[in-house]
């Protein structure tokens, strides 16, 4: 077998994704039953419990271990049914950060999980925005469908009408709440019936599959249900968009499908759609030093990568940190020798990670779509290219709209030195955001997409720094870049005005209701939330 056919084998099997969720739609469940379902775990049920909950990935930071939830997104790598899943997890709850955006530039495809009785919800919303920034398609499972939700349909309508993208259901729900006992798959025109065998969904539920012919259909479901279920069917068949994998794979149709994590019901065929649906790794944009735009083959490029998160301290006698690198072309080899193309000079990568359901395990080659973690002597910064051949970089990564806002100081001045030099370093490493008022002026603020990056940034400044720090939270919620002439810039009264790193002003909103009036006072300016 020849290098390129050895290559496109492995990137052909490649699905790399992240799962997009508001907190509690179900993200954590899913993922282990998709470990459940490839034969990695015998039993589902143990990264449950909010309290007693286990890490479904790294422990590695101490604040990790005292919260006993995962801090930093990671990726998992373990095959399911003759491909490679590398799912990338993008943290929720109060560990929403920069990293959870910046990790989902790395898939080449997402699941966004919607609770069934909660529709499409706010964190959802900005992680989907994302997705369609990069053009990442999306796949989206509607949850929880043992538990009273609301209709199937008007489900389908919000996620049209709130996030702007034709739907396709893939599946219908066989009743819902109490009565959902599988789905019927407008595919193969079959009814999939589930059969629960443990409490709590520990193990695999079994399928019974009938022809849509079949008369056994009718007398398994309640009268209402199943007349309920053919006139939707009906209605959808009629009025409701066709499914293209081109449209898919172009970001303009989600498929839809009904499920209930916990149960199993519906999980299976889910998965099994998802493979054949979920694109493997393909061309990355990338420019040339003149800055001509090129695409970077998976497959005929040398090995080529970028970093998109950093973690730091993992090894306390070390003071080291991580550099999670997603494989864009060629193969990875441990040693390899590759060209840092902002530093300008050539980088041996001698001890790669890779995280195998949760450990960390030594690496010894990686194909694209893979993720690699290489330790870090302060080498890389968020966004850097490195490959064998060098000469281009890949795109930049989006800078996201911060919404928390604080001053912080040391609260002895006399580590005024240790704590610059920290904060430097965490801003460097796309930690935490620095804003200066615009047009001049000497207070530092700092920004964050979520409360646990100050809370990182504290722990860091004391743990790295030995600088105690004191922290007062701005009473602003949301940000936008404004574009535009700042001379004739209509600021709110409570607004504030400031500058990125890059000197690009920026207001501060008390509200986002401030942040829309703003918008219509000025016409003639851009409010934007992502900066490419
Ligand atoms: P997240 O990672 O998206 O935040 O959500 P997670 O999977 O932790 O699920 C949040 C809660 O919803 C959990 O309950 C989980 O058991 C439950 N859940 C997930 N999928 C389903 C489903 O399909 N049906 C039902 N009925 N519940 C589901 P919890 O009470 O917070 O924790 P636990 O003690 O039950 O684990």
């Amino acid at each position: 077998m020849d290098d390129f056919t050895s290559i496109r084998e492995a990137t052909e099997k490649r699905r790399t994704f992240a799962i997009i969720s508001h907190p509690d739609a179900g993200k954590t469940t899913l993922t282990e039953k998709l470990l459940l379902y490839s034969g990695m775990i015998v039993t589902a049920g143990m990264v449950k419990g909010r309290k007693g909950r286990k890490a479904a990935t790294s422990d590695w930071m101490a604040m990790e271990q005292e919260r006993g939830i995962s801090i930093t997104s990671s990726a998992m790598q373990f095959p399911y049914k003759g491909t490679i899943i590398n799912v990338l997890d993008t943290p929720g709850h109060e560990d929403f950060s920069e990293d959870t955006y910046r990790t989902l530039t790395a898939a080449d495809c997402a699941i966004m999980v919607i609770d069934a009785s909660k529709g499409v919800e706010k964190q959802t919303r900005k992680l989907f925005e994302v997705c369609r920034l990069r053009k990442i398609p999306v796949l989206t499972l509607i949850n929880k469908m043992d538990m009273p939700g609301r209709e199937p349909l008007d489900l389908m309508n919000e996620v049209e009408n709130v996030l702007q993208i034709q739907s396709y259901a893939m599946n219908w729900p066989l009743g819902t709440g109490k009565e959902f006992q599988g789905v019927f798959d407008r595919e193969t025109k079959e009814y999939l019936f589930f059969t629960k065998t443990s409490f709590g969904g520990a193990q695999k539920a079994e399928i019974t599959r009938y022809d849509a012919s079949s008369s056994i259909c009718q007398e398994k479901l309640q009268p209402h249900v199943y007349k309920q279920l053919h006139e939707e069917l009906d209605l959808l068949e009629m009025a409701g968009n066709a499914f293209s994998k081109e449209a898919f794979l172009q970001g303009l149709v989600t498929p839809v499908f009904f499920a209930s994590a916990l149960t199993n019901f519906g999980i299976e065929p889910f998965f099994d759609a998802f493979i054949h649906l979920a694109p493997c790794p393909h061309a990355r944009l990338a420019t040339l030093t003149d800055g001509t735009e090129i695409e970077v083959d998976p497959i005929t490029t040398p090995f080529s990568g970028y970093v998109f998160k950093l973690q730091a301290n993992m090894d306390k006698r070390h003071r080291d940190s991580m550099a999670f690198i997603r494989v864009c072309s060629g193969r990875f080899e441990r040693d390899l020798i590759v060209k840092h193309v902002r530093l300008k000079k050539e980088v041996r990568l001698s001890r790669p990670h890779s995280l195998v359901a949760g450990e960390r395990t030594t690496l010894d080659v990686a194909y694209p779509g893979d993720i690699i973690g290489v330790i870090n002597p302060a080498l890389f910064a968020i966004g850097d290219t490195i490959s064998v051949s060098g000469g281009f970089q890949f795109k930049p990564l989006p800078q996201f709209q911060p919404e928390i806002f604080a001053k912080i100081y040391p609260k002895d001045v006399g580590k005024r030195k240790g704590f610059d030099k920290g904060v430097l370093q965490l801003i460097d490493e796309g930690a935490i955001q620095l804003l200066k008022p615009y047009p001049e002026g000497n207070d530092l603020l700092f920004a964050a997409v979520g409360q646990l990056q100050f809370e990182v940034m504290q722990y860091r400044l004391r743990d790295e720094y030995g600088v105690e720090t004191i922290f007062t939270p701005l009473p602003y919620q949301c940000s936008a870049w404004v574009i535009g002439d700042m001379n004739h810039f209509a600021k709110p009264t409570n607004a504030l005005l400031v500058q990125d790193r890059q000197g690009r002003p920026m207001a501060l909103f008390s509200s986002p209701w401030e942040k829309e009036y703003c918008a219509k006072q000025n016409p003639g300016h851009q409010l934007v939330d992502v900066r490419v």
